[in-house]
């Protein structure tokens, strides 16, 4: 039987978007001009490259409501919990993995000195967040729903609400880095970066879902996102 762990499947365009996709302004010119380089097993120091499964984390690393302000003052706008879990193409959770995540706040407006949208800063918001995946491979974090934002691609442009995700792996070297969405957002369909992906059900893998079950009654909303971090099922990574 063959092992699929270390089974290379090539890539599918038809679940991948191509590199080039005129559509998406940006991929013309950062996409690869000449034809790629098969790299062999990885090396020794990719695959012993820095870890972060011992990081220490802080109390509020995965509190977007409390991080920035350090409590003096909650950030404006939905809150909500993000979570879910992190498995491999057998459903086999990813434990003691490091997730990271960054986002516009709830005006759309990302703390950062490039973005220069007309919505303002959050005083209490800072956008970023960092967790470990526990034992089963679940991820939380508690934040507030961020704002769609403009983008200068076509005429009106828009990015659909969306949190970065990042999933590390046993090392740097296999950093994956993602979206999350938001289930039944009317800009996911507008959006030209979501039109790269030609088949819809792998625009599925990136919707985070309303899970009422795990809202807190009273105080905020939950949306659940689990990745699949390889296999014919895996969740679309934009830098693979
Ligand atoms: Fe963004």
């Amino acid at each position: 039987m063959q092992n699929n762990h270390n089974r290379f499947v090539t890539r599918d365009r038809n679940w991948h978007p191509p590199a080039y996709a005129p559509g998406y302004k940006t991929s013309v010119a950062r996409s690869p001009q000449q034809a790629l380089v098969s790299m062999q097993q990885p090396t020794v120091s990719e695959l012993t490259g820095p870890n972060f499964s011992h990081l220490r984390m802080g109390p509020h690393d995965n509190d977007l409501l409390m991080n920035f302000s350090q409590g003096q003052g909650l950030p404006q706008g939905e809150r909500i919990i993000m979570f879910g879990r992190v498995v491999d193409q057998f459903s086999k959770p990813v434990p003691h993995t490091l997730v990271e995540m960054w986002q516009a706040n709830a005006g759309g407006r990302y703390r950062h000195k490039n973005d220069k949208y007309l919505a303002p800063l959050d005083p209490n918001f800072g956008g970023v967040g960092r967790c470990l995946t526990d034992d089963q491979g679940f991820y939380r974090f508690r934040t507030i729903k961020p704002g769609p934002y403009p983008w200068p691609n076509d005429m009106n442009s828009w990015r659909p609400a969306h949190i970065h995700v990042s999933v590390t792996g046993p090392s740097i070297s296999t950093r994956l880095i993602t979206q999350m969405y938001f289930e039944g957002d009317p800009l996911i369909p507008l959006c030209p970066i979501v039109h790269t992906l030609k088949d819809p059900d792998a625009v599925e893998t990136m919707i985070g879902r309303l899970d009422m079950a795990h809202s807190k009654p009273m105080d905020c909303l939950a949306y659940r996102f689990d990745i699949v971090v390889r296999g014919e099922l895996q969740t679309y990574f934009e830098n693979q």
